[in-house]
């Protein structure tokens, strides 16, 4: 069976009037990722990047930047004409390209992201067996409103005889189950030489593309349908609600992922799990947790409620406990967070370190087994291992205008509520007394006090009270 000479069409130009939102339709998010984001994915599993032609016009600029770390190219469509004129403009683009044609065309929407690779090459499949000139992936939802439907020759043939738009459907055709949805493999020679022949004679006054199958078939070439498995992989995202639709499949999708994996999830129905996200066996996830972006998970983890835990790298062992906030972080094995940390950017947590209540994190090294437990500000700092950092400390890593480090050796202990001035620096098994101020370099095994001295005036309380007795 043939397998190369695939290229994709992504039809990613139109505006998406029904979102009512400024944002181009297809850079709103589902299960943590752009809508085209998830269809190119699953574009690239049939075609090289650079036979990835994206056709772009609504928001151009914007579509382009967003998607264009993924190498694929670009083809703009202005005005937007309809799916069909996106066909035209293609093909006006790879004649002055000077691109080799490829044989066979997919064509996926833009606004269609749970599309899975697994599908795409069951369409290819078909599509070569059957010889056709056009294969159409359809779906019975439970709900066909709205959806153009595929008409077949007989029920259980793959031939089919058109496609008719929802507005277009006769009273009798109005239950037709069966959707179109919108993703087509194409002979291309056999779409590029009818393309001229389509009209903007309907509902919409647009080129349709759904009318080409009906041409292929008066010219006595095979269309057939496809139906996908789910008619959840190819409902579309045309209303915020139908949006949040998928992306509720989607992130169930992610946490059964998960769970056939060995992963625990407590009510699943309350986490929210990006696609991207990986956990190790035996780790344990409490009802409300985020796990967003590229976050890894080792195992045996216990990861408990309310964390929002993104783009982070924990090992194995690790403990969060409630309420945790990390972004960017990595945190090394056996090292326990929480509760109500907030870790930011660029902080790495060593193995068996602690970082706990309302402690806050950026830009940090902390070492292997050093413990900030409570109420602490730790920003631009190195820390070595062993080291104790007691309730309220703060690195003041801010002058205002620049960042300035603090370095903390192996072993030291810096006494609750002390403030180190940076750039400073305390060496190792150095001691800081609590409430110190600390502005200038801590030697090695040294004590620093840098703080008022106290003076205790015996008697004062019992003077005092003799005092104000004497005025009354
Ligand atoms: C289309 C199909 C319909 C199918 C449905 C599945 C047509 C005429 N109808 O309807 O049969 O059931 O998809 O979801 O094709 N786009 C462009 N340029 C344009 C117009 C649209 O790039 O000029 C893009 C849109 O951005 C979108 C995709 O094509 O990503 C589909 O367009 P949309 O307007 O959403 O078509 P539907 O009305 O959903
Ligand atoms: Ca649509």
């Amino acid at each position: 069976m043939e397998a190369t000479g695939f290229a994709v069409a992504i039809m990613a130009a139109g505006k998406g009037t029904r979102l009512r939102s400024k944002r181009p339709k297809v850079l709103h998010e589902v299960g943590g990722r752009a809508l085209l984001l998830h269809v190119i994915a699953a574009a690239k599993t049939v075609a090289q990047p650079e036979d990835i032609y994206c056709i772009v016009g609504h928001e151009a600029e914007r579509v382009q930047s967003a998607v264009a770390p993924t190498g694929v190219s670009f083809v703009m469509q202005e005005p937007q004409r309809g799916t069909g004129h996106a066909m035209q403009v293609l093909k006006a683009w790879l004649d002055t390209s000077g691109r080799a044609l490829p044989k066979h065309l997919f064509v996926l929407s833009g606004d269609v992201p749970l599309i899975r690779a697994e599908t795409l090459t069951a369409l290819r499949d078909l599509h070569l067996r059957e010889h056709a000139a056009m294969t159409i992936l359809t779906a019975v939802p439970p709900d066909p409103t709205g959806y153009g439907r595929v008409l077949r020759v007989a029920p259980y043939l793959p031939e089919v005889l058109g496609i008719v738009e929802h507005k277009a459907l006769k009273p009798d055709q109005l239950d037709a189950p069966e959707i179109n949805s919108g993703i087509y493999c194409f002979e291309i020679n056999e779409l590029f030489s009818r393309l001229d022949k389509l009209s903007t004679n309907n509902a919409h006054g647009e080129f349709y593309l759904t009318d080409i199958a009906a041409m292929l078939v008066a010219d006595g070439l095979r269309v057939v349908a496809h139906q996908a498995e789910s008619a959840d992989e190819v409902l579309g995202a045309n209303t915020i609600a139908e949006m949040m639709h998928l992306d509720q499949a989607m992130r169930s999708a992610s946490a059964r992922r998960l769970m056939s994996q060995g992963v625990t999830i407590f009510r699943p129905d309350t986490c929210v799990i990006d696609a991207e996200v990986e956990v190790g066996a035996d780790t344990i996830i409490e009802p409300y947790v985020q796990l967003l972006g590229a976050t890894r998970v080792g195992s045996d983890c216990r990861i408990r409620s309310h964390s929002v835990i993104q783009a982070s790298v924990l090992g194995h062992n690790v403990t969060v406990r409630n309420g945790c906030i990390l972004d960017s972080a990595e945190v090394a094995d056996g090292a326990v967070l929480g509760p109500y940390a907030h870790l930011r950017p660029e902080s790495r947590i060593g193995p068996q370190a602690h970082v706990g209540n309302f402690v806050e994190t950026k830009k940090v090294s902390l070492g292997r087994g050093s413990k900030a437990n409570h109420l602490t500000y730790l920003g631009d700092a190195v820390i070595g291992e062993g080291v104790n950092i007691g309730a309220g400390v703060i690195t003041c890593n801010y002058d205002g205008v620049q960042k300035h480090t603090t370095a903390i050796g192996d072993g030291s202990f810096i006494g609750s509520d002390s403030t180190l001035v940076a750039p400073i620096s305390v060496g190792s098994g150095a001691y800081v007394a609590a409430g110190s101020c600390i502005t200038l370099p801590v030697p090695d095994g040294a004590l620093a006090i840098g703080r008022g001295r106290q003076e205790n005036k015996e008697g004062w309380a019992a003077a005092r009270k003799a005092r104000r007795a004497e005025k009354k």
